[in-house]
């Protein structure tokens, strides 16, 4: 196995942020996950599918699916069977279907299979709900980031804000603790905290110190 840093934690971490400044500095792969999800969500919203009784077409557009991740500069272009779906991902509809999608073992199990070949033979960073736990439990560096559910609201708010969605904090607060709660408690993939991760609590700290306490752990584990 390449050098893998796995990053796992709950929405509004500020995982991904953390994730592609460190990808940029240390020159590490960025794989962002979530993005994966959020593909197969989005192909199932286009299809007309929004409950997840539909199980089986669902299953069946993950097995079909051809995602791509592309890194330039940090920058990451998510590809869904060509098309460039980078924005169109982050929707509200895509983030409001997305966990249920996540939650079904069948489609864990395509995506865990896609991850793992994407870091193969390289040097990565990878961020998700199930990296040091399912994905990768051997990687060389395992945190697990956290913070308080109303400071990652206050984060997704202003994240929001700043692309000009129209969602109130009440709104995403309520929405980051729906996700919380079906996150941690899937029965395949759940968000746990691994044996042997660090854990960083970010409700106190900036993204500057973040990244900085982030890149220490991974620079001496990297010795
Ligand atoms: O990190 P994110 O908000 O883009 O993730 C989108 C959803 O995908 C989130 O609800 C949890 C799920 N997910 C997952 O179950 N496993 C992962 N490794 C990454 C994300």
């Amino acid at each position: 196995m390449a050098f893998v840093v796995a990053i796992d934690g709950p929405a509004g971490t500020g995982k991904g942020t953390i994730t592609k400044l460190i990808s940029q500095e240390l020159g590490l792969v960025n794989i962002d996950t979530g993005a994966m999800y959020r593909c197969i969500a989005l192909e199932a919203i286009r299809k007309g599918i929004t409950s997840i009784e539909q199980e089986q077409e669902i299953i069946q557009i993950a097995r079909e699916a051809k995602i791509q991740i592309n890194n330039e500069n940090g920058n990451q272009q998510i590809l869904l069977n060509g098309e460039d779906v980078t924005q169109e991902i982050r929707s509200k509809e895509v983030s409001g279907f997305v966990s249920p999608v996540s939650s079904i073992p069948k489609v864990r199990e395509i995506m865990v299979d896609l991850q793992r070949r994407s870091a193969q033979g390289k040097d990565v960073i990878m961020e998700g709900r199930d990296i040091t736990t399912v994905v990768f439990p051997e990687a060389q560096v395992k945190i697990y980031l956290d913070a308080d559910v109303e400071e990652r609201a206050k984060r997704r708010f202003k994240e929001n804000q700043e692309k000009g969605m129209a969602m109130t904090y009440e709104e995403t607060l309520e929405a980051v603790k729906k996700r919380d709660y079906n996150d941690m408690h899937k029965k395949v993939g759940a968000l746990k905290i691994a044996e042997n991760a660090v854990v960083v609590d970010t409700t106190k700290m900036t993204i500057e110190e973040v990244k900085e306490k982030v890149k220490e752990i991974i620079l001496e584990r990297r010795k």
